[in-house]
């Protein structure tokens, strides 16, 4: 039972693990034994994430540019170079744009959709060779796909096409996890509330806007850390290779207490 939780030895790949929760994911992956791969868009990023998340643990740090499928699968191929088999799979790399509806521009709907939808299936698509092979009945390999509370229920952010995208996501990801159950790959949603990163730092910086948030929030605070590594732990462990098709809200109750 000690080890029902345990993630140590797993390869997982996390895109946009250098920042905001990404980051958090992967340090909370790292401390826990895991063999872990980033990405990020900025080369020039690369040495300085390496540095510091090696001191964790196993990191590989790849530059790689997820801002369309083509991206997705170069990062494919480069991960099976290195490889064989993989564990997790976690599509964390996503794009917001906000602008009130009657600015709201056509050219914000395919840049958010590429990043949010469609690489997430490339990726995933372009990795089933190596989730296969790290798959077995007893022992899923695991995709989990990250989501929002924007996915589901009405926040009024200005985001339309972002709110679209993640309701897209959401859905693709039951779809893919019907289509992948019988050969032994979970695929999930991690639906996080509100957490304090760049993506969310124009709130934080409005502190009535703050206030007001926090007041919504039936467990009265922004997300931590512990949260959404919380999250993506259990359902890349043993603990959690019975669910598929789901979706674990990580909002203090947001979604769940309205
Ligand atoms: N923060 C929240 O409250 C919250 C709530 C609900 C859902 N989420 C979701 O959580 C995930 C992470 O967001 P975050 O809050 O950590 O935001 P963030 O700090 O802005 O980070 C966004 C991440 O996505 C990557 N990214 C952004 N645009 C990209 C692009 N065009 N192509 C490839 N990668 C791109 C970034 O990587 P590089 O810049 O290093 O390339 C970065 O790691 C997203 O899917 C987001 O929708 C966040």
């Amino acid at each position: 039972m000690n080890s029902l939780f345990d993630v140590s030895g797993r390869t997982v790949l996390i895109t946009g693990g250098v920042n905001g929760l990404g980051r958090m994911i992967a340090e909370g992956m790292l401390c826990a034994g895991a063999k872990v791969y980033v990405t990020t868009r900025k080369a020039d990023a690369v040495d300085t994430a390496q540095r510091e998340l090696s001191a964790l643990g196993d990191c590989t740090v790849l530059a790689a540019n997820l801002t369309d499928p083509k991206g997705a699968t170069a990062l494919a191929q480069e991960i099976m170079t290195r490889e064989p088999a993989l564990n997790v799979l976690i599509n964390n790399a996503g794009k917001t744009w906000g602008a009130k509806l009657e600015a709201f521009p056509d050219k914000a709907w395919a840049p958010v959709f590429d990043v949010n939808v469609q690489v997430p299936f490339t990726l995933i698509r372009d990795l089933l060779g190596p989730l296969r092979k790290a798959a077995s009945a007893e022992d899923p390999a695991r995709v989990i796909n990250i989501g929002s509370l924007a996915g589901t229920v009405v926040e009024r952010i200005d985001a339309f096409s972002y709110a679209a995208s993640k309701a897209a996501i959401h859905h693709l990801s039951r779809v893919l996890a019907a289509e992948l159950a019988d050969q032994h790959i979970t695929v999930n949603v991690v639906v996080p509330g509100y957490f304090p990163t760049h993506m969310t730092a124009h709130i934080r910086e409005a502190p009535a806007e703050l206030e007001q948030l926090v007041r919504r929030v039936p467990l009265a605070r922004l997300g931590h850390a512990d949260d959404i590594v919380g999250a993506c732990r259990f359902l890349s462990s043993r603990a959690g290779r019975y669910l598929t098709g789901s979706e674990l809200y990580v909002d203090g109750g947001m979604a769940g207490c309205r």
